[in-house]
């Protein structure tokens, strides 16, 4: 009995994502070098799924065209396993690689196997462990008909949103990999603001861990209604044991980072996108790694005498909702705007109404909002910024108020809220029509004769600056 799909990378997410294959009917393979993850599969003792330690074998047993796909981790390894799988497979097979590579990686694996005669599916695959067993989202990019052909079991094991399936054809070469690496990214500062409004709840308004599960149950159950504040809701509420504390006050205040998030700062750099949300957020898991520091700078600068935002806790809430609908909704705007400038200069061919759409299940920044992102895109699938979408334009107006509270508060009282205090400076720049950005242009050219334009008038000028002018 040939299987129809071949997985290399048994630890958790290819297991599962198997698993889920299998589930729907396809008879699957699996490899991984080490032994011990074979032998795990091989116990569940499917009769659609077998798990191989030799790689010639594995390939023997798929049907041609093969079909395989890679979740191992990105970088080296997966230029190693490819380089192994071009001795055993045959031209006009397929080769998805469904981890989270960088996308100039895929962009240059995609030219080299293409040259080489094979179909190479760049994808990115989000929703965790669990997204990988029930229903990921997923981001496949590159080769188009190879696309076509492994669509029906991509559809098949997707999470489904109004039947849905959330995966679609992202564009060509690597555009699969970016856009997962954007979703990432946007990852990284929807984890940011929902820190920082613990951090608000906490030493602002001096809410105990029970009042704080209740407001993000309470969120979970409106327009913030989203993935990410769900499980933040639950951890509000997790109990070892025998414990009567919630467990997640014992994890250590360092964030770690495999690199995705800082990966979406430096492409957006490079193609002069701002996106200072998802910058803060990579740069704040940075800070935090540095205990010692922040331990002794405690002592040495220490918070202001009376930290109290307000005795009108409930209200106060509200506009605490308001600022982190506000601040969310320039996280995926910013993340949105990357894609379009990506797309533009990359010609990825990418529908952003299509990335949206899939983005709505399965992947872990799905959200209640994103049935606005998918709105605002579907009547204009060129709209360049989401802040120029009626909709959203109409609901950040009523947000700005909560928004402008609660980074003041939060200035007057010495708690940290940057990736809150980003996102209203980068909307007040973003309204703002005449930026302070002439007079950088005049310091460029006093000191370096860097020329500037004029208003009004066509060229590029140089002023000599020491002469003292009139
Ligand atoms: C997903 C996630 C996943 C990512 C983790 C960890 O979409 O399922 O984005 O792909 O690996 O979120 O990322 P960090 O280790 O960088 O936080």
């Amino acid at each position: 009995n040939q299987s129809s799909f071949g997985m290399i990378g048994l630890g958790t997410m290819g297991s599962n994502l198997l698993q889920n294959i299998a589930d729907h009917g396809y008879n699957c393979s699996g490899y991984d070098n080490d032994p011990k993850k074979v032998d795990t599969l091989n116990n569940l003792s499917r009769n659609d799924i077998h798990a191989y330690s030799d790689l010639k074998a594995f390939v023997e047993n798929l049907k041609s065209p093969k079909t395989v796909m890679m979740l191992v981790p990105a970088g080296k390894i997966v230029d190693a396993v490819i380089g192994e799988l071009l001795e055993v497979l045959d031209k006009g097979d397929i080769i998805i690689d469904g981890g989270n590579s960088h996308f100039t990686d895929t962009e240059r694996r995609f030219a080299d196997l293409e040259k080489k005669g094979y179909h190479f599916v760049g994808m990115g695959v989000s929703g965790g462990e669990e997204g990988a067993r029930k229903g990921p989202s997923m981001m496949p990019g590159g080769d188009k008909n190879a696309y076509e052909t492994i669509k029906p079991v991509l559809e098949k094991i997707a999470a489904h949103v109004n039947g849905e399936p959330t995966v679609a054809y992202m564009g060509e070469r690597s555009a699969g990999h970016f856009v997962k690496m954007v979703h990432n990214g946007i990852e990284y500062a929807l984890m940011q603001l929902i820190s920082e409004t613990y951090e608000v709840m906490k030493k602002g308004l001096q809410m105990d861990d029970k009042e704080i599960y209740e407001v993000f149950k309470k969120w979970n159950d409106g327009r913030l209604k989203s993935y990410l504040i769900e499980i933040t809701r639950d951890i509000f509420a997790y109990k070892k044991k025998g414990e009567d504390h919630l467990f997640f006050n014992d994890i250590k205040d360092e964030a770690k980072a495999k690199g995705t998030g800082k990966w979406t700062s430096q492409a957006a750099m490079d193609l002069t996108v701002p996106v200072p949300i998802i910058d803060i957020a990579v740069s704040m898991r940075d800070l935090s790694k540095y205990k010692d520091l922040r331990t002794k700078a405690s002592q040495m600068y220490p918070d202001p005498k009376e930290i109290k935002f307000t005795d009108k806790k409930g209200e106060y809430i509200a506009q605490l909702e308001e600022a982190f609908y506000f601040a969310m909704v320039s996280a995926y705007a910013q993340g949105m705007h990357l894609l379009y400038s990506a797309n533009e200069e990359f010609k990825y061919d990418l529908n952003l109404d299509l990335i949206a759409k899939i983005w709505r299940g399965g992947c872990i920044i799905r959200s209640e909002f994103l049935e606005d992102i998918y709105a605002a895109y579907k009547k204009d699938s060129k709209l360049k910024h989401l802040f120029l979408d009626d909709s959203v334009h109409k609901n950040l107006l009523k947000s700005i108020s909560g928004i402008r509270t609660v980074v003041s508060d939060a200035a007057l009282h010495g708690i940290a809220v940057p990736a809150f205090a980003v996102a209203l400076s980068y909307f007040d720049n973003f309204r703002n029509e005449e930026m302070p950005a002439n007079l950088i242009q005049a310091q460029r050219d006093f000191f370096g004769s860097h020329t500037y334009e004029l208003r009004g008038k066509e060229g590029v000028f140089h002023t000599d600056w020491e002469d003292g002018g009139n």
